[in-house]
């Protein structure tokens, strides 16, 4: 017999139920002569951040949510993308701006990004959110979408979170560092590991729930995963035409009780959280 039952975390029926709940919100807002209303902007023409926005489009449109995309040339000056930003701010119709990042070299993201309105910031970026979430006894008008996206995750999958050891790798804004408060906020004992800890397998072998955000393909090996550990893959990587996570599926699986797989685990959710945010803009226009 399993010494475990393993579990393979997809993201698909997590978003369905996600894109259920959104859906009759949708509708009720309808009813108050409300379409949520997303304006994106991507700078310059990396492949991978034009196809995010696309699908971004695509699910807001599936879910009856409307949206304006803006494509600026790198080299667009940074006062251009600002005074784009706020003739958002202003526009009552659009109820979230999202800047893709990362920005081309050259430009100040937060300097850009604390330019969007706080009631509109649905990826949770500017740093009066990204502050608030950090902070005892306050609470961000949004929190970032991957980091949510995960929480749903272990939620749907029912993995206890509380008083577990939770290490992070990577401490991006995107990711590590707000995964980190949110599980933190969940009552984890958590630590961020990057590329500078010492001894690196030996703190992710700590892990009850180890979260891969490094973006380096198959980095997290067997040796490195505690057994009967809940491992969840942030990374994308492109190897060879194919999408390969953070984690080295493969070999993790016989030693982890759950795995989110590459394609097909966060993925799908970090879009869904988009969504969700963006619905909580809308309804909290409602008076
Ligand atoms: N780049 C990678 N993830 C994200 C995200 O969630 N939002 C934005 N704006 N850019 C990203």
């Amino acid at each position: 017999m399993d010494r475990h039952a393993f579990v393979l975390m997809e993201g698909k029926p997590v978003r369905a139920k996600i894109y259920d709940d959104l859906k009759s919100r949708v509708t009720e807002l309808a009813r108050e002569g409300i379409t949520p209303k997303l304006a994106t902007m991507v700078v310059g023409d990396d492949p991978a951040s034009l196809a995010y926005v696309r699908g971004k489009g695509k699910s807001a449109a599936r879910l009856g949510i409307d949206s304006d995309q803006v494509n600026l040339a790198e080299g667009t000056s940074q006062e251009e993308i600002i005074s784009r930003i706020d003739t958002w701010n202003a526009d009552s119709g659009i109820h979230g701006i999202l800047v893709q990042l990362p920005l081309p070299h050259g430009y100040d993201e937060p300097a850009i990004l604390e330019n969007i309105s706080l009631t509109k910031d649905v990826d949770g970026f500017h740093k009066a959110n990204m502050g608030a979430l950090a902070m005892k006894g306050m609470e961000p008008l949004f929190a970032p979408c991957t980091p949510r996206g995960i929480m749903e995750m272990l939620r749907f999958y029912n993995i206890n979170i509380q008083g577990k050891e939770a290490v992070v790798l990577g401490r991006s804004n995107i990711v590590g560092i707000p995964m980190a408060l949110l599980l933190m906020h969940a009552n984890a004992t958590v630590t961020i590991a990057h590329s500078r800890t010492a001894d690196l397998p030996a703190v992710c072998r700590r892990a009850d729930i180890l979260v891969a955000a490094v973006g380096r393909a198959e980095f997290v090996r067997a040796d490195m995963v505690k057994e009967g550990a809940v491992v969840v893959d942030v990374g994308i990587n492109r190897r060879e035409g194919r999408l390969v996570g953070d984690v080295a599926f493969e070999e993790v699986k016989h030693k982890a009780a759950a795995v989110s797989p590459v394609p097909g685990g966060v993925g799908p959710l970090t879009v869904a959280m988009l969504m969700s945010n963006l619905v909580e803009a809308a309804e909290r226009t409602v008076a």
